[in-house]
């Protein structure tokens, strides 16, 4: 066994101080987590009520979507009262609750934070609407004049991430067609004025709402968005996906340098808590050194690695992405976070079980090709057990230690996410990542419920998928993500000294093929990926840790891993 890379960067040591650099940090998305009083839609109490289940399962920290006061136009992402809960989720005694609950068990609270935009209903718009141009209420929104010879026509052509044009024009007080107000997502989630102080001061109060209730941090919605270029340029090319452009033009909405001064501020606030409060970019940005700037040192904590999550089942493409996303980071002195899923892209049961070369969809409709379930559940095992194994801190989305599939079959008629409707059907939406979960296999609405209902409908086979199923059931998804978390820590992974290493077995097979690194405390754990068909044989006096399925045995009698599986060995 030779090693041939460098060794990347260790994380910190974080026994108990920096909590945050290790973390398994566990996605609650509460619409769909559990529902306590029956009417469809999970809520804070049945969250609380279930929070045995994360420490049993073995996390460190909760993020929980938005529970705010809300239309739901967006799930929650359009909030309407940034200091208040909506009453479907339950009231703000509810949030106290499951916060003091979630730190008796020990576990890290890490609520949603979405200042890019509010809901229209929202009481700052609602006055912007009323006080007409020119008053300091319009000026906490961006509203323009639109161009042509009445103002018909839009400021720009930007587009908004969910289809169709970016801006909205309104009706002024006195009746007359007038100013227009962008919202680079739905049409009722209108951008707030960055440039406005007392924006700044709004949201400001905002988070110390939430610190001084005692929760340990905030994940930052569409962090890279908040600022846009002043001139209000055109834009000819597609808002998402939130990159620069082909020719390496920098959008005008999207990583503009000036939002970084926004987070400095933001840091301060934290770091006058007591506590470890932590703050997480969700930025689309690349490439990893234009997002490693979010985690500089007087900034967020952590971001989120989406360029690993989109990443294609290669061997060579995920050492790539490791390698260059950890440099990245490490330069900056932040830990690298992995993530897989999450409540906006097609659960990586279902991803990974897709032809290769599809490119990464938002959605899988019925009549589209379908995902290999067999396929896609062994590589969503080998992936997730490939990602444990790697220094710094990882995301788990709910759902996924029970390797839900995506619910890939869903009528038209029942999709919520706006995206179906502002493309016209073109654009499916990720209706099917966030259907309630099944905890009881022969229960009404797969116990989700007291009542059975669920505001999405759950696919027939999320039965077989049942968390009572898989408790207790060896080789279950369940136990195996119970089993890693529990080694990760045993095996002091986060804080390993990740290593690539060439098997000599490997040198006749193709690049991409298999990936091996060894980590640990002190290098003794060999973490081996098969992503092609052949099986890999076990190095010679090689213990098996965990194995993301059962090993293989080959003609000769020696046990190998089989294709598309994880192992980590003691070497
Ligand atoms: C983020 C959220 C997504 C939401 C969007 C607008 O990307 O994760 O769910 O629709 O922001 O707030």
């Amino acid at each position: 066994m030779t090693q041939t890379s460098p060794t990347l960067a260790r994380p910190a040591a974080s026994t108990g101080r920096e909590w945050w650099r290790t973390a398994v940090i566990y996605q609650v998305y509460p619409r769909s987590f559990a529902d306590s009083d029956g009417d469809g839609v999970g809520d804070l109490p049945g969250i609380t009520a279930r929070l045995d289940h994360l420490v049993e399962l073995g996390v460190d920290a909760v993020w929980l979507s938005p529970f705010y006061t809300s239309p739901q136009a967006d799930a929650g992402y359009d909030v309407a009262d940034y200091t208040d809960v909506d009453p479907v989720f339950g009231t703000l005694a509810d949030a106290d609750a499951m916060v003091a609950r979630a730190h008796e068990l020990g576990l890290r609270i890490i609520v949603d934070l979405v200042p890019n935009h509010t809901s229209d209903e929202h009481a700052w718009f609602r006055a912007a609407l009323a006080a007409g141009p020119g008053s300091p209420e319009r000026a906490v929104y961006l509203f323009r004049e639109g161009k042509g010879e009445s103002g018909e026509l839009p400021p720009t052509d930007w587009q908004s991430v969910f289809g169709g044009p970016a801006w909205e024009r309104v009706t002024e007080p006195d009746g007359t067609p007038g100013q227009w107000y962008l919202h680079l997502f739905d049409t009722k989630q209108p951008d707030l004025d960055w440039s406005n102080p007392v924006v700044r001061e709004r949201i400001e109060d905002v988070l110390r709402f939430w610190l001084d209730r005692g929760v340990d941090g905030f994940r930052v919605d569409v962090a890279h968005g908040l600022t846009k270029d002043p001139a209000f340029p055109d834009w000819s090319h597609p808002v998402s996906p939130l990159r620069v452009s082909e020719d390496g033009t920098r959008a005008p909405m999207w990583d503009r340098d000036d939002v970084h001064e926004i987070y400095r501020s933001w840091r301060r606030i934290l770091d006058s808590y007591e506590g470890e409060r932590v703050l997480v970019a969700e930025a689309w940005v690349a490439p990893a050194e234009r997002l490693a700037a979010y985690v500089r040192p007087d900034e967020m904590h952590q971001a989120f690695n989406f360029e690993y999550l989109e990443t294609a089942w290669s061997g060579a493409a995920v050492r790539d992405v490791v390698t260059r996303t950890a440099a990245a980071s490490t330069e900056v002195g932040a830990p690298t976070t992995w993530v897989l899923s999450n409540h906006d892209v097609v659960r990586h049961a279902s991803r990974l079980g897709l032809p290769a070369g599809t490119p990464r969809p938002n959605g899988i409709s019925a009549d589209e090709p379908q995902p290999d379930e067999a396929l896609g559940q062994a590589r969503a095992r080998a992936a997730t057990l490939l990602m444990l194994a790697l220094p710094g801190s990882a995301y788990v989305y709910q759902g996924e230690e029970l390797g839900l599939p995506e619910h890939t079959t869903m009528p038209a008629d029942v999709r919520q996410d706006p995206t179906f409707a502002r493309t016209g059907g073109a654009e499916t939406g990720r209706d099917g990542c966030r259907v309630p979960l099944p905890w009881q296999h022969d229960a009404p609405g797969l116990g989700f419920g007291p009542s059975g209902r669920t505001w999405l409908p759950q696919p027939e086979d999320y039965a077989r998928y049942a968390l009572d199923v898989q408790r207790g059931t060896p080789g279950s998804t369940y136990e195996l993500y119970r089993a890693a978390l529990r080694l990760r820590r045993e095996l002091v992974l986060a804080t390993g000294d990740l290593a690539w290493v060439d098997l000599p077995s490997t040198a006749s097979r193709a690049g991409d093929d298999v990936l091996a690194f060894t980590t640990g405390s002190d290098g003794g754990v060999l973490v081996v990926t098969v992503f092609g068909d052949e099986p890999l044989p076990l190095p010679a006096g090689a213990e098996v840790l965990l194995c993301s399925a059962d090993l293989a045995t080959g003609a000769d009698g020696v046990q190998a891993v089989p294709a598309n599986a994880t192992a980590w060995l003691r070497a």
